[in-house]
């Protein structure tokens, strides 16, 4: 009996552990990479509109000066801020009549949720990349 009860206890403590974890773990999910996680996003989907070619809108994202400096409405980021960030509304198409891409090739809601997490944790662009890295 007193086995019994000793045996209990210690699932309960286990499965209270494992649960703790697992929590803890969706909350704080593995900060994102700007080289790995967000570059590739920005180049497949942005980059052509974006660009050395275009820049719809006075934006250029394929280097750092130009992506911090934003667009003709100023900055598309703030750092924290993903809700007052325009660059989240308009790819996540908040303000409904223009969505990022315009052009129906858009980022999926996993890269979407990245992006987003990305301006949460502070949207940083390490100094050392002056361009977008990845292949063009
Ligand atoms: C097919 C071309 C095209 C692609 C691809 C594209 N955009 Fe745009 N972008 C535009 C156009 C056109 C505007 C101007 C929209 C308007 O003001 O109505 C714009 C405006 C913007 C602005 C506002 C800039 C400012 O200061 O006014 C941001 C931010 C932006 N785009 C981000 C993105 C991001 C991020 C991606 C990739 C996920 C992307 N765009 C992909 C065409 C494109």
């Amino acid at each position: 009996m007193l086995c019994l009860m000793i045996g209990a206890v210690f699932t309960g403590v286990w499965q209270a552990a494992h649960r703790g974890k697992a929590v803890a773990a969706e909350r704080m999910p593995q900060a994102t990479s700007f080289e790995k996680d967000i570059a590739p996003i920005l180049r497949s989907h942005c980059v052509r509109c974006h660009g050395l070619e275009k820049q719809e809108s006075g934006f250029r994202l394929d280097r750092r000066d130009d992506f911090l400096n934003g667009g003709d409405g100023g900055a598309v980021v703030i750092p924290h801020k993903p809700d007052e960030s325009r660059l989240i509304r308009l790819v996540e198409g908040i303000d409904s009549d223009v969505v990022m891409p315009p052009d129906g090739n858009r980022p999926s809601d996993v890269q979407k949720k990245r992006l987003r997490q990305w301006v949460n944790e502070g949207a940083d662009w390490p100094e050392r990349f002056k361009e977008l890295p990845g292949k063009p």
